[in-house]
C-alpha cells in the first residue's frame, strides 16, 4: 500500500475527491494546515529572515492506496491540479507496511 498526502490550496478538495472517486477510492482524512512552499527562496535576504516565512493556509489529504493503482492517481491528481502558477501544492507518496480494519480485524488485501 502507498500513502498520497496532497497539500494543496483549499479549493482544490473537490477535484481530489473527484480523482479518487474515479479511481475507487472514497477513504481518505481532510486536514486543514497552514503551509509554505518555496515561495520565498528568492528573497536574498531569505537567510536573514527565516523566521519571517509565510504560512498560508492548505488542506492536506491523506490517502491510502494500492500499489498499482498509484500511478494512475498521481498522474491524474497533477493535471487536474496544476495551473501552472506557484503555490499549485505538492504530493508526497510514502510506503505503508499494514492497514488493520479496526470493526473486524481485517488485514492484508481486504483493508481498503
Ligand atoms: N518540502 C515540503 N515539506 C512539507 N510540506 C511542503 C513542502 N513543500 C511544500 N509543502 C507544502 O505544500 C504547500 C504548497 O507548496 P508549493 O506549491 O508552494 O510548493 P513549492 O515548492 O513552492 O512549488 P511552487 O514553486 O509551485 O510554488 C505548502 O504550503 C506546504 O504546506
Ligand atoms: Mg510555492
Amino acid at each position: 500500500m502507498k500513502k498520497i498526502e496532497i497539500i494543496t490550496r483549499t479549493e482544490n478538495l473537490e477535484a481530489v475527491k473527484r480523482v479518487l472517486a474515479k479511481n475507487d477510492y472514497s477513504g481518505m482524512t481532510v486536514t486543514s494546515v497552514m503551509g509554505c512552499g518555496n515561495q520565498i527562496s528568492s528573497n536574498k535576504d531569505f537567510e536573514k529572515l527565516n523566521v519571517d516565512m509565510n504560512l498560508l493556509p492548505r488542506i492536506q489529504i491523506m490517502a491510502v492506496v494500492w500499489d498499482e493503482d498509484l500511478d494512475e492517481i498521481v498522474v491524474e491528481l497533477q493535471e487536474e491540479l496544476s495551473t501552472g502558477s506557484v503555490g499549485d501544492g505538492k504530493i508526497f507518496v510514502s510506503s505503508v507496511d499494514e492497514g488493520i480494519r479496526i470493526r473486524t480485524g481485517e488485514r492484508g488485501d481486504k483493508i481498503l
